[in-house]
């Protein structure tokens, strides 16, 4: 029997993941121990490997067939813009992809005047101001910490991740538009869910009825 491989996402969105996983069965204690460095698990019984990796990486793994599933959140997935399954919305890490900014940028943004747009996500952003909106727009990518850029007069807005909205409040910043919903997903491989169908499908079944107990 092959392994399946599953990438996921580092951080709090693995932990999460693994709690469902560990109650349709699927275990893999040798991830738990917070002082390993090793990067990939292996359950042998099951013909499993799992492996964390950067989030934004995961879409790649899984379009490259070198992980069948990956579990990571919509917004790599929309940025990374590769084909893959979109199969389960795991209903965690919910949040919204918006257009931020002080509340004066408001005006700008509607009268569609040149504004910079500061982001993680650049093609998300051009997505939404060229295609939704049909206005044109300066992009400046950053690596994090964008609620900065309009502080200190790098934009005039921004288009980033808001959970609870506490970064923005702190920062005196406020939401303007509001681009999309996000979550976590899994995502799949296309040639995998062909070869692999029956054990896959498995999986997300059963993650599906976790899932449902965990809402
Ligand atoms: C994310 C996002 C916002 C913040 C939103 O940042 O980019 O900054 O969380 O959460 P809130 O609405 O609950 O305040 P993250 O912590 O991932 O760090 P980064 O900005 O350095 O990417």
């Amino acid at each position: 029997m092959n392994y399946i491989t599953i990438a996921l996402a580092k951080g709090r969105l693995a932990k999460t993941t693994m709690k469902f996983f560990n109650e349709i069965g699927i275990t893999c204690p040798e991830m738990e121990d917070p002082n390993s460095r090793k990067l990939i698990f292996t359950n042998e019984e099951l013909k499993l490997k799992f492996f964390l990796s950067k989030p934004s990486d995961v879409p790649t793994y899984v379009d490259y067939g070198a992980a069948d599933i990956g579990v990571v959140g919509r917004d790599t997935i929309l940025e990374e813009n590769r084909k893959l399954y979109e199969v389960l919305d795991l209903g965690i890490g919910k949040c919204r992809m918006c257009v931020a900014g002080p509340a004066e940028a408001a005006e700008r943004l509607k009268h569609h005047e040149l504004i910079r747009v500061a982001t993680k996500y650049p093609v998300i952003a051009k997505d939404y101001f060229y295609n939704k909106k049909h206005q044109t727009v300066e992009i400046i990518k950053l690596h994090g910490s964008v609620e900065l850029a309009p502080i200190v007069g790098l934009s005039e807005v921004i288009v980033d991740i808001v959970e609870t909205g506490s970064t923005l409040r702190e920062n005196g910043l406020q939401v303007l538009e509001e681009i999309c919903d996000l979550s976590a997903k899994i995502v799949v491989n296309q040639v995998s869910m062909k070869m692999e169908n029956e054990r896959i499908s498995r999986i997300i079944e059963d993650l599906k009825t976790v899932i449902g107990r965990a809402q």
